[in-house]
């Protein structure tokens, strides 16, 4: 469901790939550890800001499933900054009237991150003004393995029944199903890609890809991005961008049998009763 405010124009979910720390570092002749707690500042400016300008859902990546792939003592440090992060942050959220929650694997964080976590999300739980949302060793490709297994636990014990799937039956079993739809995904850093990002949730995002690294970004940089989205026509397939949109809506089988003819080698992927 797209859930934009129309009086403001503001995306009511928004999500943040914070690319950039280590240039904005190595720029300044810093280690990139001083880019990543410039980034931890970001943070807060745009927490803050967003819960201003009325966003209902933030999701930030903070750790993804690849991160582990970095140098040892970057990763080791990420993890006690993230850590410590997560102390301070707890009560600011709680001032802010801001939940704070997070998707990922939490099997291999370190324990202490883990308790920290837990302890923030339960002090924060009652927050209503914004769900700040972290992904913490989060990895799309993670998330549609788990929703498989969590599939195939379900069917070996009986609670999954042998009714079809639609969108919203999967997205409550979806480790990442905490996350409501994206309608605006911001990249800093100047690379174009979604490096595997709530692969279900952006599925009708609009992307804004920016060249400002990550601790840049600011107050105006987040009105800005919001501005640009603003201006996006959004029609989710239709021709009426104003026209309601429900996700997965059933729509009335047609006749099988009717499908194109597609020439030899040219195949098709799709709901075939909308032909
Ligand atoms: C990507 O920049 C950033 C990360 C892998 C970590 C993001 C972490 C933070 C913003 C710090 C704190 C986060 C929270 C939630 C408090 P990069 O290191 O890949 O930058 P580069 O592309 O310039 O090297």
């Amino acid at each position: 469901m797209s859930v934009t405010d129309p009086s403001t124009g503001t995306p009511k979910s928004v999500a943040i790939i914070m690319d950039g720390n280590g240039r904005w570092a190595e720029r300044r002749g810093l280690p990139r550890m001083a880019g990543h707690r410039a980034g931890a500042s970001a943070v807060d400016r745009v927490t803050e800001e967003a819960a201003r300008l009325g966003v209902e859902s933030l999701t930030l990546y903070a750790f993804s499933t690849e991160n582990w792939q970095r140098p040892r003592q970057e990763v080791d440090t990420l993890w006690k900054l993230l850590v410590r992060d997560l102390k301070r942050r707890g009560p600011k959220c709680i001032k802010q009237g801001i939940r704070l929650r997070a998707i990922g694997r939490r099997d291999r964080m370190p324990d202490v991150a883990v308790r920290e976590l837990e302890r923030v999300e339960r002090e924060t739980a009652g927050g209503t003004r914004m769900t700040l949302c972290l992904a913490l060793d989060y990895g799309g490709w993670w998330d549609f393995c788990e929703l498989a297994e969590r599939i195939r636990r379900g069917v070996r014990d009986g609670s999954i029944d042998g009714e079809p799937f639609d969108p919203e039956r999967l997205r409550e079993l979806l480790p990442s199903g905490i996350v409501p739809p994206v309608d605006l995904l911001i990249r800093t850093g100047g690379e174009s890609r979604v490096s595997n990002f709530l692969p279900w949730q952006i599925t009708y995002a609009e992307l804004l890809f920016l060249p400002m690294l990550w601790p840049d970004f600011d107050e105006t940089a987040l009105a800005d991005a919001f501005r640009e989205f603003s201006r996006r026509k959004r029609r989710f397939g239709r021709l009426d961008p104003r026209a309601p949109v429900a996700t997965g809506t059933p729509v009335a089988p047609v006749e099988s049998g009717t499908e194109s003819t597609a020439g030899p080698g040219i195949g098709a992927i799709g709901d075939r009763r909308l032909r």
